[in-house]
């Protein structure tokens, strides 16, 4: 039980020292940070890939699957955010509830789910970005919007955002969530505008057949389809929630504000998730939808070019704070793991006039540019996923035995029922695990038998934990 109190301890002994972060968000900076990294890629672009490959009109069951699944295990995030704090989000928790090896496997797997998340999703910006330049006769050469491997030399707008990003997050998180603010609120407004439309022209026809695919089914050419392979691909429209218990630091009352946070954001986008993907299949036959701007391709099909081109604008916009948060969780990740003892003390220094861990931010910043410009990154949408789910079980794993090893630790924010609710979080999201195509299994095990690497080479050694036992 030492390292746990340590752990409590040393999280609380850096607070006045250059490794701590300036308390300035709300909870209504929290929310939208929520909302920021949530709607993204998910809706404007795989919703319309998964309804035409996998799932048909009951795409919309897909997004309720694994709305719950999220739901469940936010639940959990809102519970150990509250009583654990530190910006360390699942990684924080494990170190609490599992101790320091799993914490770093945790620790590891999130920072592959961020990286490869905000190379992926700028990847889809810089497409989003070219169509709109090419419609107004500034299109980019092939040569500067495909990586080497596709024939090009650079994906250069892709890695230029990232870069673009890098600088505003050194400038501190309160411009970032001020920018975040007005860019999620272009976002709402393309979505209510796509939906004022689409709901004088739905069709029911469209609707039928409701489940040409069935539940579940192995393709073939091995691929995977049905309402719960659409389900765990369609999840990717759900990460982000948990970056907003990477800010528990940054929060100005982390206890009340961010189980209100975490819960409101993933309400809220669940919602427009249901109404987007039912509106979307039903005023266009899910068989159009395979292409890279399906919200878009749907209201041009429908005659309304004018609410095609706004569609366009908004989604570049919401492309561009879901990079933001999630660009902005993965330094707050690293950081968490290098004040710990983990990763290097390099990553841990706060700067001090801009009050942000400025190293990590370039660092991570340069190496997700140069992936995002060199290397296409399709189907790392579902390494995302794994990688996330992997997060999710444990983080609901988690509350199960806080409440037992803990019974008296101080929750401000409790998820009822208990375990009822953790154990569906368990359940719900090792299934939509299970539905993941096996090279995507593969993957993750490479990735984590490298942190596994690095742990017994340099992180075991070095750890805070390590030191205060010796
Ligand atoms: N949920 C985020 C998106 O859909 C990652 O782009």
């Amino acid at each position: 039980m030492a390292h746990k109190v340590f752990r409590t301890k040393h999280i609380d002994s850096h607070s006045n020292d250059s490794h701590v972060l300036k308390r300035c968000l709300s909870a209504w900076d929290l929310a939208f940070l929520g909302v920021g990294a949530i709607i993204g890629t998910g809706i404007f672009v795989l919703t319309g890939i998964a309804a035409a490959t996998q799932a048909g009109p009951a795409i919309i069951l897909s997004f309720v699957i694994a709305g719950l699944a999220c739901a469940f295990a936010a639940l959990s995030y809102a519970e150990l955010s509250a009583a654990i704090g530190g910006c360390g989000s699942a990684y924080g928790y494990s170190y609490a509830a599992f101790g320091e090896l799993i914490a770093f496997i945790i620790g590891w797997d999130l920072l592959l789910e961020y990286a490869i998340s905000v190379a992926a999703v700028a990847n889809g910006w810089a497409g989003y970005l070219n169509n709109a330049l090419t419609a107004i006769g500034f299109g980019l050469p092939d040569n500067l919007t495909k990586a080497p491997t596709l024939g090009g030399i650079i994906n250069l707008p892709a890695a230029a955002i990232i870069l673009i990003l890098m600088f505003l997050l050194i400038a501190g998180v309160k411009h970032s969530a001020k920018a975040n603010n007005i860019m999620v609120a272009v976002k709402l407004v393309t979505i209510a505008i796509f939906i004022g439309i689409a709901l004088f022209n739905v069709n029911p026809d469209n609707w039928q057949p409701f489940m040409p695919f069935g539940w579940f089914q192995t393709l073939p050419d091995g691929k995977t389809a049905g309402v719960l392979a659409g389900a765990s691909l369609v999840f990717f429209a759900y990460v982000g929630f948990d970056a907003v218990s990477t800010a528990a630091e940054e929060a100005k009352d982390p206890q009340r504000d961010l189980p209100f946070g975490i819960v409101s954001s993933l309400v809220f986008c669940t919602i427009i998730y249901i109404l987007v993907s039912g509106l979307l299949t039903g005023v266009v036959n899910y068989k159009e939808l395979n292409v890279s701007s399906p919200v878009a391709h749907a209201l041009s099909l429908l005659g309304y070019k004018w609410g095609a081109a706004v569609i366009s604008t908004g989604v570049i916009s919401g492309l561009t704070t879901v990079m933001l948060v999630l660009y902005y969780g993965l330094t707050r990740i690293i950081f968490a793991m290098s004040r710990d003892g983990l990763l290097s003390p390099f990553f841990s220094q706060v700067n001090e006039k801009t009050q942000t861990p400025v190293r990590v931010i370039v660092i991570t910043g340069i190496i997700m540019s140069l992936i995002a410009g060199l290397v296409p990154l399709g189907e790392l949408a579902e390494l995302v996923n794994i990688g996330t789910l992997a997060a999710f079980v444990l983080v609901c794993l988690g509350v199960v035995v806080l409440r037992v090893t803990h019974a008296d630790l101080n929750r401000p924010f409790r998820a009822p029922l208990n375990p009822l609710f953790p154990v569906l979080g368990i359940l719900s999201c090792g299934s939509l695990m299970a539905f993941l195509p096996a090279i995507t299994w593969l993957r993750f095990f490479v990735w984590l038998v490298l942190g596994l690497i690095v742990y017994f080479s340099y992180s075991f050694k070095h750890s805070k934990l390590e030191s205060s036992l010796n």
